[in-house]
């Protein structure tokens, strides 16, 4: 007998639901249209869901598929934060207590000590630290000195903010497409979008793997340009020169950022970001950018024209206890993304995430591609009748958003950016997912493949 199923209603087909085979195992049973396509060979007896018979519902109306794995015992999330503040409560608490008696809210000494030791898991980079990621990428063109109109090359599939950090400075954002096994910014595309103006690339790391920075620095070498790394998503990736030495993502460039969004791999338990550079020249110049333009220890002396983006006390002393545990965490995830790799390696029409030779990746997110939208749809629909979350990052290239329109691109000019806005799907990757979740989400994915229907 199969039970369980919630949502069950007269038109109503089952979305969700456990169901017992009669040699006792447990399945997933989620809506369908194709019920009576398999139901008949599998299961002998009545079928009930939440009490009725399937009878009673309209069988040509259902589609129920059973997953061969055993449903977790814990919910699916893209990402558990309650999880992963309540493994390590005790701490957080300590440092929260710590600042309110302490009282130094805004540049406590946590807000130095964290940038210290961030830089310190960054192969020695200055930090400095500031209110967003978004603000990160502003204060690295401001620190440029460039003049209205100046151009800087953006991938086209990216988080928006790239590009509006530059459109907000009266920049210009020069689009170019991405690669389309990494969907990081394609270096030749880059070098090709050059022009008098351009003065700067800015290269996204996304979901947690880089660029290709050789290629990039390169280009940028060539033509004296300044390369900005956004490093918001791959925070401990790293990335190898030709000559063998690995240096971290975002210390790679003439500068980086971050972002500690609470969903980042670094996450604060609310917004802040920070600058990357080598160069301490740099780093006393972006310091002054972020705090009105003050030098540091000179009060209410203002060199030059900066924002109020501060990095709160609170906020820095969270992070240094969630630094403590980012390596862990990093580990775990690359553990998941392997996992899944190997689960879904002969789904048909499924692409798992490349690795770019010569980094890390640190799958902020594991996104496959599907060979078509229909078939990138219809999966997270399947995906959400068996109760696992997954998202599109992105499904607008920045060229067709209605704010970039007077940049004056068409659709179609960025093919594969546009392709992967169609196709890609993340599924729920944290340092917390248990491999029992990943088989289920895996089985989940295999089942839709594997659909004839
Ligand atoms: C690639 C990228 N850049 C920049 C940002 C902006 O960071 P924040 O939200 O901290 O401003 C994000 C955040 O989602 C991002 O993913």
């Amino acid at each position: 007998m199969i039970r369980g199923g919630s949502g069950i209603g007269k038109d109503t087909p089952p979305r969700h639901g456990r169901g017992v085979w009669p040699d006792k195992r447990t399945v997933d049973i989620a809506g369908c249209e194709c019920l009576s396509l398999w139901w008949p060979g599998l299961a002998r007896g009545p079928l009930h869901f939440g009490g009725r018979t399937a009878a009673a519902v309209s069988l040509s109306r259902l589609f129920v598929s059973a997953l061969l794995v055993p449903t977790p015992t814990a919910p699916i999330r893209l990402l558990d934060l309650p999880a992963q503040h309540a493994a390590i409560q005790a701490e957080l608490d300590a440092a929260l207590q710590r600042v309110l008696r302490e009282g130094a809210f805004i540049q406590g000494p946590d807000v130095q000590q964290f940038a210290d030791e961030l830089g310190q898991y960054l192969g020695g980079a200055h930090v400095i630290p500031c209110a967003n990621g978004t603000d990160a990428l502003q204060l690295a063109l401001m620190a440029l000195d460039l003049q209205p109109g100046d151009e800087v090359i953006v991938p086209a599939f990216t988080y928006v903010a790239t590009a509006e950090a530059a459109a907000i400075l009266g920049l210009k954002p020069v689009l170019a497409d991405v690669d389309p096994h990494t969907f990081c910014l394609d270096a030749a595309a880059a070098e090709a979008a050059l022009t008098p103006r351009t003065r700067a690339i800015m290269a996204v790391h996304l979901y947690g793997q880089c660029a290709d920075l050789t290629a990039l620095r390169a280009v940028a070498d060539k033509h004296h340009l300044a390369l900005i790394e956004d490093n918001a998503q791959a925070i401990g990736a790293t990335w190898q020169l030709p000559d063998g030495t690995l240096l971290p993502a975002g210390t790679v460039g003439e500068m980086g950022t971050t972002s500690f969004f609470p969903s980042k791999n670094l996450g604060a338990l609310g917004d802040g970001g920070a600058l990357l550079t080598r160069s301490e020249t740099r780093a006393a110049q972006l310091y002054e950018l972020a705090n009105h333009g003050q030098q540091r220890g000179k009060k209410y002396v203002h060199q030059r024209i900066g924002l109020n983006s501060r990095l709160d006390t609170l906020q820095a002393a969270l992070l240094r206890v969630k630094l403590r545990h980012l390596a862990a965490w990093t580990s775990a995830r690359q553990q998941a993304a392997a996992h899944y790799d190997a689960a879904l390696a002969a789904v048909p029409g499924l692409r798992t995430p490349a690795r770019q030779p010569g980094s890390t990746h640190v799958f902020h997110q594991y996104t496959i591609t599907l060979d078509s939208e229909v078939r990138r749809d219809g999966l997270q629909q399947h995906l959400q009748a068996h109760g696992i979350p997954s998202v599109v990052y992105y499904p607008v290239p920045v060229h067709t958003q209605p704010a970039y329109q007077y940049l004056g691109y068409r659709a179609g000019q960025f093919p594969v950016a546009e392709r992967l806005c169609r196709t890609v799907l993340s599924l729920p990757i944290h340092p917390g997912l248990t491999a029992e979740q990943i088989d289920y989400v895996a089985e989940a994915v295999r089942a839709f493949g594997a659909q004839a229907c």
